[in-house]
């Protein structure tokens, strides 16, 4: 099908693929599928042809380092400039964090991004590979623009690419491709930056002096520069302080997914007596985050909340918050802060582009999911470091072990003990019937009385986008316990076999006496009342979650 090479600029005839399901999550599939003759260039001219503010723009590139990752950034410069991108900005050795390509977006008001990563999904040959789009304001294509990239990408008939030299990703520096510029740029410069604006690193550097003891585990993903540049060589940690922190193609044939299943280590070295302070992983992208300390993890929710609570003592943010936002889902923890500071809390659709227009129109500074995601005002993606940092910073400024912090945290506002139970891959009309069951059930459940809890309320959660009055609608089932306690029903939007059955509890206790229970303990009653409720062994024939985080 290809023609001998004789232009630079040559155009490629090609079948469309059915199966290239681009969404605000971008595409993932397996590394093979990606290999495919001009599959990845029907995508990426796919987006070409539906962002035409690309053309003479800039536009950043960069990857998680995952197997592919370097084939395929050189397939994107060469179509970038046959398709009249001015600049092309792309990560030495091809690694930007999701974070970080945001915020080079930004500071560099280029036309967008592309981000190749299939995010904490296993990597190598056998692995997964995965495309994301970012638009100008640095954060994810909103649906009806990956919509529109979908279905060019079922009529597409040729392809646009330069037939110019490679690029050699590891030489920093300027060059030329036909009429593009290049640039090779230190992919983790302007991000340390701008954390240097957000944070005291003054104070962080003699908190480590003095003896503070971090350890970070990059999971041979694309943090590993990150904290290597930041904590190491800014901050002072010791070498040792950092666990993974090579890139590896296949991230060292682990699943960078940095929760207490994969990250159990250090679950284990925080309940050891040599415990370092601050222990935290981080996921393949880098959006992701995990935060524990001595004797303590502290639970995405919890983070959050406190985050919002202390985020004022960060010279980032020293006018305050001004508002809050968490995915539905996820504990309300945060509420009971916003209440307490007498700002707005939003809950929002699960996934990062309903706080984007929240965080655009300054409405709030601080926002997080359940799924190890926290993020603020500063990029338009979650982002693993920024949690890191911002946590090193609190715990230099008030000197207490995050321990205590979440003592006092409990204390105060009381506390939400929180799990996820995941059961993957169940045919698609299982899992649906776990959702109609209870669905059937919602008229007749508020004023019962179950495990001790009286239902308030019981919904499929929908939400209206107070920015651009848009309606998402069938984002998740609820049965409210009042204050008291949670259950949440959903489907997983982002798995790629079969369907995924989240099912999230939440309990809240506020007297001195309940704060220090187990999380499994103190939420006992509740999956006892999902399994009457649910009948998921029942419906789906699984004894038990495959997850539980
Ligand atoms: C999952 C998480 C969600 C997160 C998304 C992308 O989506 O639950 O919070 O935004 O991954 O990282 P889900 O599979 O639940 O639809
Ligand atoms: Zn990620």
């Amino acid at each position: 099908a290809c023609k001998p090479h004789t232009m630079p600029l040559r155009e490629i005839s090609t079948k469309p693929y059915p199966d290239q399901k681009f969404g605000t999550a971008g595409l993932r599939k397996k590394v093979a599928v990606f290999q495919q003759p001009h599959y990845l260039e029907n995508l990426l001219q796919s987006i070409f042809d539906c962002v035409p503010e690309l053309k003479g723009k800039t536009l950043v590139i960069g990857g998680d380092g995952r197997y592919h990752n370097r084939a395929a950034i050189q397939t994107a410069i060469a179509m970038a400039a046959a398709n009249g991108v001015a600049k092309v900005l792309v990560g030495q050795g091809g690694i930007v964090s999701t974070p970080a390509v945001s915020h080079l977006i930004r500071l560099h008001a280029a036309a967008g991004g592309l981000v190749f990563s299939a995010s904490h999904n296993p990597a190598g040959p056998d692995g997964d590979f995965g495309v994301k789009f970012n638009i100008a304001n640095g954060g994810q294509a909103g649906e009806t623009s990956t919509d529109r990239i979908f279905a060019r990408t079922r009529e597409i008939a040729s392809y646009r690419i330069s037939e110019g030299p490679k690029i050699d990703l590891d030489r920093r520096g300027l060059s030329r491709l036909d009429q593009t510029e290049v640039e090779v740029i230190d992919g983790v410069a302007d991000y340390a930056a701008l954390m240097q604006k957000l944070f005291d690193f003054e104070l962080m550097r003699a908190w480590i002096k003095r003896g503070g003891r971090v350890c970070f585990d990059s999971m041979h993903a694309v943090t590993g520069p990150y904290a290597q540049r930041i904590l190491v060589e800014q901050l002072g940690a010791p070498a040792h302080s950092l666990l993974n922190s090579q890139p590896l193609e296949d991230f060292g044939g682990g699943h960078p997914d940095p929760n207490l299943i994969y990250a159990k280590h250090l679950l284990d070295l925080s309940n050891t007596a040599t415990s370092p302070a601050l222990l935290a992983a981080s996921d393949g992208d880098g959006d992701r985050n995990m935060i524990l300390g001595a004797g303590v993890f502290i639970s995405p929710g919890d983070s959050l909340a406190m985050l919002a609570a202390h985020l004022h003592k960060l010279p980032g943010y020293k006018n305050g918050i001004a508002g809050i936002a968490r995915s539905m889902p996820t504990c309300r923890a945060a509420d009971v802060v916003a209440a307490h500071l007498g700002v707005p809390c939003y809950e929002t659709p699960t996934g990062w582009k309903f706080f984007c227009n929240l965080l655009d129109a300054d409405r709030i500074t601080l926002c997080g999911e359940e799924s190890f995601g926290t993020g603020s005002i500063h990029v338009r993606e979650k982002d693993g470091l920024w949690a890191v940092l911002a946590w090193l910073n609190i715990l230099a400024v008030t000197g207490q072990p995050l321990r205590e912090l979440a003592s006092a945290h409990w204390r105060q506002h009381g506390r939400h003990y929180y799990q996820r139970h995941d059961y993957d891959e169940l045919p698609t009309d299982k899992a649906a019937s776990v959702l109609e069951g209870l669905k059937a059930q919602f008229a007749a459940l508020p004023g019962t009385t179950l495990g001790g809890w009286t239902v308030t309320a019981a919904d499929e959660f929908a939400y209206d986008d107070p920015i651009d009055g848009s309606r998402a609608t069938a984002q998740g089932l609820r049965v409210v316990f009042g204050d008291a306690a949670r259950l949440i029903v959903r489907l997983s939007g982002t798995g790629t076999k079969g369907a995924t059955l989240r099912l999230y509890f939440e309990r809240y206790e506020q007297s001195a006496d309940k704060l220090d229970m187990s999380t499994r303990e103190a939420l006992n009653p509740l999956v006892t009342l999902a399994d009457k409720l649910l009948r998921v062994t029942e419906l789906t024939g699984r004894k038990a979650p495959d997850v539980v985080t």
